[in-house]
């Protein structure tokens, strides 16, 4: 009941947001003509909070989904490094505006794995922005694909501001946030970990962090390789 209550206003009040964001996205783009410079960067925001809005209730809606049982997966035959390589060309736009360098470490070919590509895309480009949001300007996030044995492990390391032992262990619970170390503010909900813990146990795999306060952050998942 009351997670069908709460399902139910998220789809509601995705549907006008999204009409809102598309209304800003065209007067931002020009469609209505050129626009002064200060009502351009009020847009800006406006659209930026509509688009967090909108990342929010898709990930509320992700939540209810996974407790419910009821997230589906399309799930085919994928490389793991067009995945990757996927993730970064689709989500590097956020990490050059931060000022963060992506290495990707090479490993050809890409070993296979049975997965749903949108829902992994997802789990790595939370990692991915992850990383961007505890990092500071000229930091590196550097992705590794390995294989060990059977299993085919996907390593993102930042060089950002860690997370403390005590904390670690609560990173994947819904909801759980730690304040930013440097005092900075920094967008987001504490979803994203529980949301890309799930999916990757749907899979049949594990995801883990190692880390060193004030020397970065090492997550890794591990997802059972497809075999030749
Ligand atoms: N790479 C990282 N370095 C340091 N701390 C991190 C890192 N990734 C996650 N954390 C900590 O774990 C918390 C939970 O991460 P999670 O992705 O679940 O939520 P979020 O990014 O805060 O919000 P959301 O992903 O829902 O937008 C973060 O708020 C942060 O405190
Ligand atoms: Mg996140």
């Amino acid at each position: 009941m009351k997670s069908d209550f709460v399902s139910t206003v998220s789809h509601e009040l995705r549907t006008p947001l999204t009409s809102i964001m598309g209304s800003l996205a065209l007067i931002k783009g020009g469609a209505v003509g050129a626009l002064p410079d200060r009502l351009k960067s009020m847009l800006g925001i406006a659209y930026s909070n509509s688009d967090r809005l909108v990342r929010l209730i898709n990930d509320i809606l992700d939540v209810q989904k996974i407790e419910a049982g009821k997230m589906e997966f399309r799930v085919k035959t994928l490389d793991i490094m067009e995945l990757v390589n996927g993730t970064v060309s689709a989500s590097g736009g956020l990490a050059s505006e931060y000022g963060i360098e992506i290495v990707v470490g090479e490993s050809t070919p890409g070993p296979k794995i049975m997965g749903d590509d949108d829902r992994l895309m997802q789990v790595m480009s939370n990692l991915l922005s992850n990383a961007v949001k505890f990092s500071s300007r000229g930091d590196t996030f550097e992705v590794n694909v390995s294989r060990q044995s059977g299993s085919v492990l996907v390593s993102a390391s930042d060089q950002g501001q860690g997370i403390p032992k005590q904390f670690k262990d609560r990173i994947f619970e819904k909801f759980s946030r730690m304040s930013p170390l440097g005092g900075q503010q920094v967008g987001g909900t504490g979803l994203g970990l529980n949301i890309s813990k799930s999916i990757v146990e749907q899979h049949g795999g594990e995801i883990g962090v190692d880390s060193v306060v004030g020397k970065g952050a090492k997550f890794f998942f591990r997802l059972p390789e497809l075999s030749a």
